[in-house]
């Protein structure tokens, strides 16, 4: 029986996995080019690939068109907004995740976006670098408490739970959270109350975003929401840039609308060099960082593999996305 071709896309497979890939499937590695949309080796190559694996290129119904085998796609990611999950539900294609592995140091992330900007750590550590800490700490540098404030999180899924586990039980923190569903079993190990999402903005003193970017996600902080949570909030996202007006969030924190951000994602990645958001003194800005340690990147592509061979295989992998099209 003739190999599955397999493509793997931007983010490159330590040796272990590429030869665990190698020793079942045809493998054509593009994981080293950029633009691959325009890379014409790619785009004839994804003619002939039955699977892909690898994450952050948009994948959408005019380059999958070209993927007449096409079975699986495997993207080493939780956050699926690359994909056209109604044109490979179309096509019967599925679509594998990499959840549960990235959680606890996505989490990490995001509270080291906390510590850093309630504590203005980056403003000033570069104080420090740049010669300029010359007399002791005074009121004007000083940072604001974490322990014991009020955390918000928007998105209550597995990550939120576990951010919202740091501030509860590391750092006393009240929690409540914003979620389409409540979550019950949240609510009793955390003490965390659900809010609306506008009651919610005005009452916590840090607003930590983990929701999913989707239609309904897109742009759901804006000025608006910004005034609702006032001067001394602390507003950090890990979740995708999209979620928020861009502009808006730039505008917020020159006129003091709100305190600070720590941002780990951005509407354009990698966040351009001319962007107001890598310079202001309010601004932790982190290169989309969330599970990028060795341990998890490991893990997240491990998993990955697993569930691209086991959906090759005509097995049910372990972290699928649109489950329902397994043997379809
Ligand atoms: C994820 O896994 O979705 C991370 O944000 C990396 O893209």
């Amino acid at each position: 029986m003739s190999r599955k071709t397999v493509l793997i896309y931007q983010r490159p497979l330590k040796p272990a996995l590429h030869e665990r890939l190698a020793s079942e499937c045809e493998v054509l590695d593009f994981s080293g080019e950029n633009n691959l949309r325009d890379n014409a080796d790619f785009r004839e190559a994804l003619k002939r690939a039955h699977g892909l694996i690898g994450s952050s290129v948009p994948m959408d119904r005019e380059l999958l068109a070209e993927a007449d085998n096409l079975e699986v796609i495997s993207s080493i990611s939780v956050g699926v907004d690359n994909y056209d999950i109604d044109y490979l539900n179309e096509r019967g294609i599925v679509l594998c995740h990499t959840p549960d592995v990235l959680t606890e140091t996505t989490a990490d992330t995001a509270f080291l976006l906390i510590l850093a900007s309630a504590r203005r750590a980056v403003e000033l550590a570069n104080m420090v670098r740049h010669g300029e800490w010359t007399s002791s700490i005074a009121e004007p540098h000083f940072g604001v408490d974490v322990q014991g404030k009020h955390l918000g999180i928007v998105g209550m899924g597995r990550i939120g739970a576990a951010i919202a586990r740091r501030g509860r039980f590391g750092f006393n923190m009240t929690v409540s959270y914003h979620n389409r569903s409540r979550h019950e079993d949240f609510e009793q190990e955390l003490g965390a109350s659900w809010r609306e999402l506008d009651e919610l903005l005005r009452e916590c003193d840090f607003i930590c975003v983990t929701v999913p970017l989707s239609e309904a996600t897109r742009e759901m902080f804006g000025q608006r929401e910004f005034e609702l949570m006032g001067d001394q909030a602390i507003f950090v996202n890990i979740s995708r840039g999209g979620v928020v007006d861009e502009p808006a969030l730039i505008e917020a924190l020159d006129n003091g609308t709100i305190r600070a951000a720590g941002l780990d994602v951005f509407t354009t990645e990698p966040l351009p060099a001319d962007s107001p958001l890598a310079r202001m003194d309010n601004v932790v800005a982190l290169p989309h960082i969330g599970s990028a340690t060795h341990e998890t990147r490991y893990a997240m592509a491990e998993l990955a593999v697993d569930n691209l061979l086991a959906v090759l295989n005509g097995q049910r992998p372990r972290a699928p996305y649109n489950a329902d099209q397994l043997g379809r």
